[in-house]
Formats: structure tokens, sequence, C-alpha cells
């Protein structure tokens, strides 16, 4: 079983950037806990910034996996590039959020990504992203 988690801009900040919504713990640790808690899954982990080496990502990992983990960032709310992406894929994609962004600004509420995706996670910290890997292994 192999799985990627993608994170998009600034989610290489965790643990440091806006602590009171997105928490104190950086990716890196949180990703040690899922490999330990997962033993047996190949789970892969990518972090960019930059929209287009996202779009590669999941270009070259989206006709092999089981499963995508996404969290894109801001680009969520902006990405056609990305939504077209992961409609152009074979493996199935799930949207995650650490924050809840319906209770955010406006701008958050809307997904460019959702309507391709399988479903969406949002809300429940770091824990949204073991979410999304139990839906993938149900
Ligand atoms: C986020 C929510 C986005 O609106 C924001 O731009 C992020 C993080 C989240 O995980 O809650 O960078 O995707």
């Amino acid at each position: 079983m192999k799985i990627q988690i993608i994170n998009g801009p600034n989610l290489n900040l965790l643990g440091v950037r806006e602590k009171s919504i997105y928490g104190n713990t950086n990716f890196e640790t949180y990703l040690d806990e899922l490999k330990k808690r997962y033993p047996n899954i190949e789970l892969s982990y990518y972090q960019s910034n930059v929209e287009g080496e996202i779009i590669n990502k999941l270009h070259e990992i989206g006709f092999s996996y089981d499963g995508i983990v996404i969290n894109a960032g801001a680009y969520t709310h902006t990405s056609i590039a990305i939504a077209d992406a992961i409609a152009a894929i074979n493996t199935p994609v799930i949207e995650v959020h650490i924050s809840n962004v319906y209770k955010r600004e406006e701008f958050r509420h809307n997904s460019m990504l959702a309507a391709s995706c399988k479903g969406v996670i949002a809300g429940f910290g770091m824990d949204s992203y073991r979410l999304a890997i139990e839906n993938i292994l149900a």
C-alpha cells in the first residue's frame, strides 16, 4: 500500500506559523508518529511552495500510488491547475485542512480542488491527515 502526503505553500512552517490556528507541532514530528502508527504502509511525504512542483508530483505518482492526501494550503482556494492535475490522474485524492476553513474568512470557504477529490476533511488539526489515511485503508 503506497500513500503520498502532499503539503502545499507555507506548510513547511507548521509549528512556527500562526500556532493558535495550526498548532505547535512541525510536520516532520507528526509524520514520524504516522509512520510508527502505520508500519505496513509506504508513506511518502512531499512539500512544496511552488504550484507547478505540486502538479509535477501529482503526475509522477498519480498513476501508481493507492492514495494521495493533499493539503494544498492557499492553492486550495485558487488553483484550477492543481484541480486539473487531480482530475487527470487515477489515484484517489483526499483534500485535507488542519483548520476548519468554514469557520474562517470567506475566501477560505471555496475549494477549487474539492470537486476533483474523493472527499474533504477539515478542522481536526493534524489528525485530519490520519483520518484521510484511514479512509484510504478502509
Ligand atoms: C489550510 C487552510 C488554508 O486556507 C490555508 O491557506 C493554509 C492551510 C489548513 O490546513 O487549514 O495554508 O489548508
